[in-house]
């Protein structure tokens, strides 16, 4: 399906065009892989509306990056909860080891980092979401750990969900139109969608390890739904050292701990009108 019928298909969908502007903004970040100029030019020009309204609202949400992300976005909860359980400490070592600051990219393309408020995962703190899917309970060497295998193509198993295909195919959930497979997480070759396209091969290139094509949910489901199906919650525990904060065992990262919750499902669109800013 090509693009302009994709965005087309998102603003039918409302019975106010500029409700759609949430979602479209989300397919210009999995086009582009931020809000580009161009971009908002034509989320204005669809849904009548000034270039400065768009940027308004793109400039807002924290989800919505101005500058091109990474392969992955790494986000470190560092409100209190996470604080109190060692965040501050698990945000400074990715610096260090990154070399990048809040919505900085490393110079390979592979990682976008910023520090998050609240990903409402308290019980989970410290948390770490790489492209919307939590990690819990991540210690500093844990989050060395998880970004040095994502930047080496893997993708850990989250504590929750399935391993992310990339913040661009999160991006195309986002907007509500369901996953794309590329060969290449982070790189979109065309507008292919699971639909259309047939399943990746396990041994699709970097970033789709096994885990990460068994992990997939079938085409036509959404993460929820494969969540509940895979008996709520990933049932891979993640690499030793990755969560479990000293003695606590029982909140070990990977353990899974029922369903997912629908207000951090990625496979979710948010509703237009009750999303909340993330840091307002
Ligand atoms: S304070 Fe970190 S998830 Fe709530």
């Amino acid at each position: 399906m090509e693009l302009r019928e994709k965005a087309q298909g998102l603003v039918d969908r409302y019975p106010v065009g500029r409700s759609a502007l949430l979602p479209l903004l989300h397919l210009v970040q999995h086009q582009d892989g931020f809000i580009s100029d161009d971009g908002i030019a034509e989320c204005a020009r669809m849904l009548g509306l000034t270039k400065a309204e768009v940027n308004a609202v793109a400039t807002f949400y924290s989800m919505y990056k101005r500058a091109p992300m990474g392969r992955h976005l790494v986000s470190v909860c560092t409100n209190f909860s996470c604080k109190v359980r060692g965040a501050q400490e698990v945000y400074e070592r990715l610096v260090v080891r990154l070399g990048v600051g809040h919505n900085e990219t490393t110079a390979d393309g592979a990682i976008t980092l910023e520090h998050a408020e609240c990903l409402g995962n308290c019980e989970g703190a410290p948390v770490v979401t790489v492209d919307y899917f939590n990690y819990e309970c991540v210690d500093p060497d844990g989050a060395v750990e998880l970004v040095e295998r994502l930047i080496a193509g893997e993708v850990p198993p989250p504590t929750r969900g399935f391993p992310s295909p990339g913040i661009r195919d999160v991006e195309h959930r986002l907007a509500g139109l369901g996953p794309v497979r590329t060969a290449e997480p982070g790189v979109i070759p065309d507008q292919t969608t699971a639909q259309d396209a047939a399943p990746a091969a396990p041994a699709a290139g970097p970033g789709f390890t096994a885990a990460t094509v068994e992990g997939e949910p079938p085409a036509d489901a959404k993460p929820a739904e494969f969540a509940d199906a895979a008996g709520g919650g990933a049932q891979e525990r993640g690499p030793e050292g990755m969560g479990p904060q000293s003695g606590s065992s029982e909140h070990a990262y990977g353990a899974g701990s029922g369903g997912r919750d629908e207000a951090t499902d990625p496979g979710s669109p948010p509703a237009a009108d009750d999303q909340e800013p993330r840091d307002a």
